[in-house]
């Protein structure tokens, strides 16, 4: 799966995948040979897939995070496997440019290998995802070689693993650099055609970027990645159970839609609304 590729290190500038074509995994290969950042963003329905896809954003990840941002819960790890099927083909009907990338939940690939190739398989059969994403390093190699050899693409997932929280005993930096290098070379190894770097010092971040072949994509690592991906309730700044200091917020759209919904409370109450055009005679 080698790549020639620029040092993720060296500053880019602007160039972007081509604007009037889906991304591939292919494509998404070659974007750091092109001096291409990565833009990734979380997708959980069909009107903001719509809405991200024009962007151009390169990859729409529905993401296992949304435990937290869709069902409120505290951690990830009681998604289930229906659940992701049931996002991921809503995001999948929303998108025509972006590659679609479904994450396997918490114990839907741990068992066994046959257990990852199986339901990787549903989260492409069913939900019509282009390629699917796993946490792990080293522990994780077997299932993502099991996935890979089916033609099934697979992301990695290294650093601070949300599914691994409470061995971590939270949502921690992770800064164990011997480890986190071993995890990311073996998912690569392994056939990944790309690796998330979560939580880690950036500059080991770096080194990791520079030592792969395939882009690394990180979130709360640093600069120095191939691309980046950010949980969109984060950006948007619709969410505020937890605020990460990496979570940039491009605008406040949680005020907005509040003020948006009392405007609405304040015409039904006053009697203006609805008003003469928005009736049926
Ligand atoms: O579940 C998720 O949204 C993720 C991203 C934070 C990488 O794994």
């Amino acid at each position: 799966m080698a790549v020639s590729r620029t040092p993720a290190s060296i500053p880019q500038n602007g160039v972007s995948l081509p604007a009037d074509k889906p991304v591939t995994v292919p494509s998404f290969l070659a974007a750091p040979g092109l001096g291409v950042k990565l833009t990734v963003l979380t997708a959980y329905d069909y009107t903001m897939a719509r809405l991200l896809d024009r962007s151009g954003v390169d990859a729409l990840l529905v993401g296992d995070s949304l435990g937290m941002v869709v069902q409120g819960r505290e951690n990830s790890l009681a998604v289930t496997m229906d659940e992701m099927i049931y996002h991921t083909r809503m995001v999948a009907r929303g998108t025509k440019r972006a590659l679609v990338i479904a994450d396997m939940p918490f114990m839907s690939y741990q068992v066994s290998p046959q257990q990852a190739l199986e339901n990787a398989g549903r989260l492409v059969k069913e939900g019509e995802a282009q390629a699917i994403k796993v946490e792990g390093g080293v522990r994780t190699i077997d299932a993502i070689r099991a996935i890979t050899r089916a033609d099934i693409p697979v992301m990695g997932h290294v650093g601070m693993t949300p599914q691994s929280v409470h061995r971590f005993g939270g949502f921690r930096v992770q800064r164990d650099e011997a480890k986190i290098i071993e995890d990311a070379l073996a998912v690569q190894e392994a056939g990944a055609f790309s690796v998330v770097l979560e939580c880690i010092p950036a500059e080991i971040a770096c080194k990791i970027s520079d030592a792969l072949d395939v882009p690394t994509i990180g979130i709360g690592a640093g600069a120095g990645c191939d691309g980046q991906v950010l949980v969109t309730p984060d950006l948007l700044g619709m969410f505020d159970d937890l605020k990460p200091r990496f979570a940039k917020r491009y605008m406040e759209l949680g005020d907005v839609i509040v003020e948006a919904a009392r405007s609405y409370c304040r015409e039904v109450r006053d009697g203006d609304f609805p008003g003469p055009e928005h009736a049926f005679r």
